[in-house]
C-alpha cells in the first residue's frame, strides 16, 4: 500500500504521534517544514538544513518514520550532543588533520577551530569535524522557497568564519518525487579561495526503531558495489595519506556483494575499524566509477540499505566520489528516538542502543586539502569566478513484500 493512497485519517491512525501532515505553506507548531510526493512525505528544518521525519509505508502498510531527529526544530540548538542529525556538515565535512591546510599558491597555512579529540595540551581539540564547533550544521539556514514538494535553504558563511577564508553563499534544495528525496547542494565563494566539501548526515533505521526482535540497524544488507578501496585513517580517524584495498571476504568488503553490516563484526579486523578502542564501522570508501559516467544512470547506484523486516530498501545515487558508513558505535541507549518512532515518555523512553543506525554520508575524499598527492583539488578548492561546489543526491526507496 502506498502513502500516497491512503486518506489523511489512515495516515494519522498510523503514526498517532504525527501531527499536520499536510502543506500549508508554513512550518508546522513545531517548526518543521513538510514536503510531499507519491509514496513519501518528509519534514526538514533551518538548523542545518536538516531532514527531521522521513515516512515510507513498509510491507505490512505501516507507515515507518526511518531516520532520526528530534520531535521539534527548537530542540536542535538545545541538545547537548549534537550528533548532527540529518544535517549538512560545512563549510568541509568529515575531518581535518590539525585543523590545518595550505592553499596550494599562497603557501599559507590555515588555522581553523578544533573541535574533537581534546587533550591536556589542547583542550579544544587536535583536529575539526564538520567544518568546526560552529559548522553549518549548527545553524540556522533561511528558506528561501517552499513549495508542496520541494524546499530550498540559504547560508551565507562570512569570511573568517570558523577560520576559513572568505565568503561562501550556499543553497541547498529538497525534491520529493515518487518514492523518492533528492538533494542538490551548491555553494559559491564570493571573495577568497577556499576549501569546500558538503555531504548529508543523515542517520537511517529502516525499521523505524520498531523492530524489538532485531533493535540495531546490524541486520541491515549494506552493499557498495564501486567502492573497493578505503581511505586509510590512524587511531583518532584522520587520513595517513594511503589507500587500502577492501579484500573480498574482508571486513570492509561490501562491494563484492550486498552483506549484512552485522556479519563484518565476526571478522578479522573489525576490532579498531572505526579508530582506537573502537569496534564497528565509521570508514571512507572511494567510490571508483570509469569516466566518463552519468551519475543518474541505473547501473551508478554508489549504495544501498535494505532491511528484511520491513521490507524497506535505500538506494542511492550520486555525483561524490567517496562514501563515509558510521554503524552508530557511539550510540549507548541514551538518545530518544522521536514521538513518531513510538518514544513512549509515560512508560520510559526507548533510547537508541550501541549500533542502533547507520548514518551515510556521500562526499569527496576526506582531508583531500591535505593530501594533494591525490589530486583532488577541483573538486574540494573553489574560488570567486570559478566553478561552484556542487554535490547531489538521489535516494530511491522500495518496498519488497
Ligand atoms: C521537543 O523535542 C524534544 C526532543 O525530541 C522533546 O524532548 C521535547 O519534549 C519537545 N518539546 C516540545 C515542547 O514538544
Ligand atoms: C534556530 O532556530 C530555532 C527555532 O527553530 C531557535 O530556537 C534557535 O534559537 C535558533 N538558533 C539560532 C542560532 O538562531
Ligand atoms: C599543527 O598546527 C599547529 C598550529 O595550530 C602548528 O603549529 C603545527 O606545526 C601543526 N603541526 C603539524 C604536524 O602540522
Ligand atoms: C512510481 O514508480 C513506480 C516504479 O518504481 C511506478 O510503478 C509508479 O507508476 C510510479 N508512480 C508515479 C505516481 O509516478
Ligand atoms: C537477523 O539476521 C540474522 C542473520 O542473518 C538472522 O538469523 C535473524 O533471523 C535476523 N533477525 C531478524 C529479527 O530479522
Ligand atoms: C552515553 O552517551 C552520552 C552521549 O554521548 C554520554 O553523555 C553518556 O555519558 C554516555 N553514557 C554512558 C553510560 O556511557
Amino acid at each position: 500500500m502506498r502513502l500516497s493512497l491512503l486518506p489523511l485519517g489512515a495516515f494519522l491512525l498510523a503514526t498517532p504521534t504525527l501531527s499536520a501532515p499536510s502543506f500549508t505553506g508554513e512550518p508546522d507548531s513545531s517548526g518543521k517544514y513538510w514536503l510531499f510526493g507519491p509514496g513519501i512525505t518528509a519534514s526538514f528544518i533551518p538548523y542545518g538544513a536538516s531532514i527531521s521525519n522521513l515516512f515510507i509505508t513498509d510491507k505490512n502498510g505501516i507507515d515507518r518514520d526511518i531516520v532520526l531527529g528530534f520531535d521539534n526544530a527548537t530542540y536542535y540548538s538545545v541538545d547537548p550532543v549534537h550528533p548532527h542529525f540529518g544535517g549538512v556538515p560545512g563549510r568541509y565535512a568529515n575531518r581535518i588533520k590539525n585543523s590545518t591546510f595550505t592553499l596550494d599558491d599562497d603557501g599559507e597555512d590555515y588555522h581553523i577551530r578544533p573541535n574533537e579529540n581534546p587533550t591536556a595540551a589542547h583542550p579544544a581539540g587536535v583536529n575539526t569535524l564538520h567544518g568546526g564547533p560552529d559548522g553549518w550544521d549548527h545553524r540556522n539556514f533561511t528558506v528561501v522557497s517552499y513549495t508542496k514538494s520541494s524546499i530550498t535553504f540559504s547560508l551565507v558563511d562570512p569570511d573568517g568564519k570558523e577560520g576559513f577564508p572568505g565568503e561562501v553563499i550556499s543553497y541547498i534544495t529538497y525534491t520529493l518525487s515518487n518514492r523518492t528525496w533528492d538533494a542538490k547542494m551548491v555553494a559559491i565563494p564570493t571573495t577568497k579561495k577556499t576549501p569546500i566539501m558538503l555531504s548529508s548526515h543523515t542517520y537511517w533505521n529502516l525499521d523505524g526503531f520498531a523492530n524489538t526482535e532485531a533493535p540495531t540497524a546490524l541486520n541491515h544488507t549494506f552493499y557498495l558495489p564501486f567502492s573497493g578501496q578505503t581511505v586509510a585513517v590512524d587511531s583518532i580517524l584522520i587520513p595517513t595519506g594511503e589507500i587500502s584495498p577492501a579484500p573480498k571476504g574482508s571486513v570492509n568488503d561490501f562491494w563484492s556483494a550486498p552483506r549484512q553490516i552485522g556479519e563484518g563484526f565476526s571478522l578479522e579486523g573489525i576490532e579498531g575499524n572505526c579508530g582506537g578502542g573502537c569496534t564497528g564501522y565509521d570508514n571512507c570508501w572511494l567510490v571508483n566509477r570509469n569516466y566518463p559516467y552519468d551519475w543518474r544512470s541505473e547501473d551508478k547506484m554508489v549504495a544501498s540499505l535494505a532491511s528484511e523486516w520491513s521490507g524497506i530498501k535505500l538506494e542511492i545515487w550520486s555525483d561524490q566520489e567517496a562514501f563515509q558508513m558510521y554503524s552508530c558505535n557511539g550510540m549507548n541507549g541514551s538518545m530518544p528516538i522521536k514521538a513518531t518512532q513510538g518514544r513512549d515518555d509515560g512508560t520510559g523512553s526507548r533510547g537508541v542502543e550501541k549500533y542502533g543506525c547507520v548514518v551515510l554520508e556521500v562526499q569527496d575524499w576526506i582531508d583531500g586539502i591535505n593530501h594533494p598527492e591525490w589530486g583532488r583539488g577541483p573538486k574540494q578548492i573553489f574560488e570567486p569566478g570559478g566553478d561552484p561546489y556542487v554535490l547531489q543526491v538521489r535516494h530511491r526507496f522500495s518496498v519488497d513484500a
